[in-house]
């Protein structure tokens, strides 16, 4: 089966479970990826474009997968009742989206054993705000497509651990599922604030750049005495 880089890390983070819903399915890869991997038994694939579970709805025909996949349209996880699913998986949305989508139903998020979440913008306020939704990150990886640079994380309802406003940014090395792709990262990270900081010297957004480019030297350090 031919599936991204990127939904191939995604499906890695997730456990096994029996239900597992994939929130935002479009294509329906994620879906199909984990029912291929044996980590789900049963998955709701939802989406709040009817256009995009058309789309999933052919896949899963053309794979043999429908007996398996029941498809729902609609917003987030209004689509499940708490309990439903015990794996969510919300990926290829900004990180504002995929905060409101976790605001909007937290008797859903609280009885799910584990959501897998990838950010494609805003990571620094998903990390700082999983403390006030009770949910705590267990494990996260990185992974690039087309240059660009996905944070990945397992969150999982629980105490949450304390982030700093730079490992808001960063993430914390030791959460890490790959110690090379997080150093990969804050290379690349370090890089392209080197790169804003050198042209920002009459800025007065300097200082801002230059802690933001201090932090990841600071995370790349942390990261590789571990
Ligand atoms: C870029 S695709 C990502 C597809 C897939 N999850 C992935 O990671 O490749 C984003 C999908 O999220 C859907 N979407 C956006 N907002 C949504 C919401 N509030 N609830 C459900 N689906 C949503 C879009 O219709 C689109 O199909």
């Amino acid at each position: 089966m031919t599936t991204s880089t990127r939904i191939k890390r995604i499906v890695d983070l997730c456990k096994s479970v029996k239900t597992a819903a994939d929130i935002g399915a479009d294509h329906g890869l994620t879906s199909a990826a984990l029912l291929w991997r044996g980590l789900a038994e049963r998955i709701i694939a939802s989406d709040i474009s009817e256009k995009s579970i058309a789309k999933a709805q052919a896949l899963f025909s053309e794979r043999g997968l429908a007996d398996k996949t029941e498809c729902r349209v609609g917003d987030g996880i209004q689509v499940l009742q708490p309990g439903e699913a015990e794996g969510i998986v919300i990926s290829g949305m900004g990180g504002q989206m995929i905060l409101h989508i976790l605001q909007d139903r937290p008797e859903v998020v609280r009885k799910a054993d584990w959501l897998v979440i990838s950010p494609q913008s805003n990571v620094d306020l998903v990390r700082s705000s999983l403390p006030q939704m009770h949910l705590c990150i267990e494990e996260e990886d990185i992974v690039e497509e087309d240059g660009k640079y996905y944070p990945i994380m397992r969150i999982v309802p629980a105490q949450a651990q304390a982030y700093t406003s730079a490992e808001c940014f960063t993430g914390k090395p030791e959460l890490m599922r790959s110690k090379e792709r997080f150093l990969e990262y804050m290379e690349y990270m370090i890089n392209k604030f080197q790169t804003i900081v050198d042209q920002a010297q009459d800025s007065p957004e300097l200082p801002r750049l230059q802690v933001r480019l201090d932090m990841y030297k600071a995370a790349r350090q942390k990261g590789m005495q571990l």
